[in-house]
């Protein structure tokens, strides 16, 4: 399978673009110069209008196979937001049709937490597990958020032989961009400790990622850059600035 030549990516999609990381995204991906494809639930395409003109809507279902496979034809990379809303695979069955469907070679880039681990290496709070715990149980109550999907969907791309990046979140806030996030391949180190990334420089780093080779088959966990912890430190650690 050849791979992307990742200095000529031309057409990129947004899986779950009308999202608030999808359209910070697809104007990332807009501002470089792609084709942008995006797709999102029918009800949500009024959230893209002022997209209007400049990139293609596929409305749809994100776990819908078909539509994915339209969206993604032709596309060099695929930025997918994996949310775990719903309670029947809809993390797992997006990602599922990602991996199945996006060109050979393609670069294939999703989101998650901190929370998703790759190799059971992540050293966690109390207070973090505690509160994941938590978050999981309430969800299952109130059968609106399954959790074990988003780690289940995070399974199958780790196992996958695709050119894929999982970029872990911290906990987001709203705000100007200060610049790429830095990142380390495990929370607990202390490079991590603020836990907090701006929204639009977690799409920074996805849109990125489409371009690194460095990142491809990591799962980074990534942190503002200008939080103390960063700055204390970063020195110079997967600091892609
Ligand atoms: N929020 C945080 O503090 C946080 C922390 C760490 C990591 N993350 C990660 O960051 C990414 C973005 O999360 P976000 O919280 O910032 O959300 P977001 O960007 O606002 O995106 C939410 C997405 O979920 C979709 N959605 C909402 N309800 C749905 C439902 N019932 N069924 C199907 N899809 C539904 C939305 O689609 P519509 O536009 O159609 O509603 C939208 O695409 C995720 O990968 C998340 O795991 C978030």
């Amino acid at each position: 399978m050849a791979p992307v030549n990742t200095e000529r990516v031309r057409k990129v999609c947004v899986v779950g673009a009308s999202g608030k990381l999808g359209r910070y995204m697809v104007r990332q991906a807009l501002e470089r110069g792609y084709e942008v494809v995006g797709v999102c639930r029918e009800r949500s395409v009024p959230k893209l209008a002022e997209f209007e003109g400049r990139m293609t809507v596929v409305p749809g279902p994100t776990n819908d196979p078909e539509v994915i496979r339209r969206a993604v034809a032709g596309c060099d990379g695929v930025l997918t937001v994996l949310v775990p809303w719903g309670v029947r695979q809809y993390a797992s069955g997006t990602a599922q049709s990602v991996l199945d469907h996006a060109r050979p070679g393609a670069r294939l880039v999703f989101s998650c937490g901190w929370h998703i681990t790759r190799d059971g290496k992540d050293s966690y709070s109390r207070m973090f597990l505690a509160l994941v715990w938590l978050a999981a149980r309430l969800a299952k109550l109130v059968r609106a958020v399954e959790i074990d999907d988003q780690v289940e969907a995070c399974r199958r791309v780790f196992a996958s032989d695709t050119r894929w990046t999982v970029v872990r979140g911290s906990n987001l806030e709203e705000g100007e961009s200060q610049g790429l996030p830095v990142w380390s391949r495990h929370v607990g180190d202390p490079v991590l400790a603020s836990n907090l990334t701006r929204r639009v420089d977690f799409a920074l780093f996805m849109v990125e990622a489409l371009t690194d080779d460095t990142l491809v088959r990591e799962a980074p966990a990534i942190v503002g850059r200008l939080t103390p912890s960063a700055l204390a430190h970063s020195g110079g650690l997967h600091d892609h600035a």
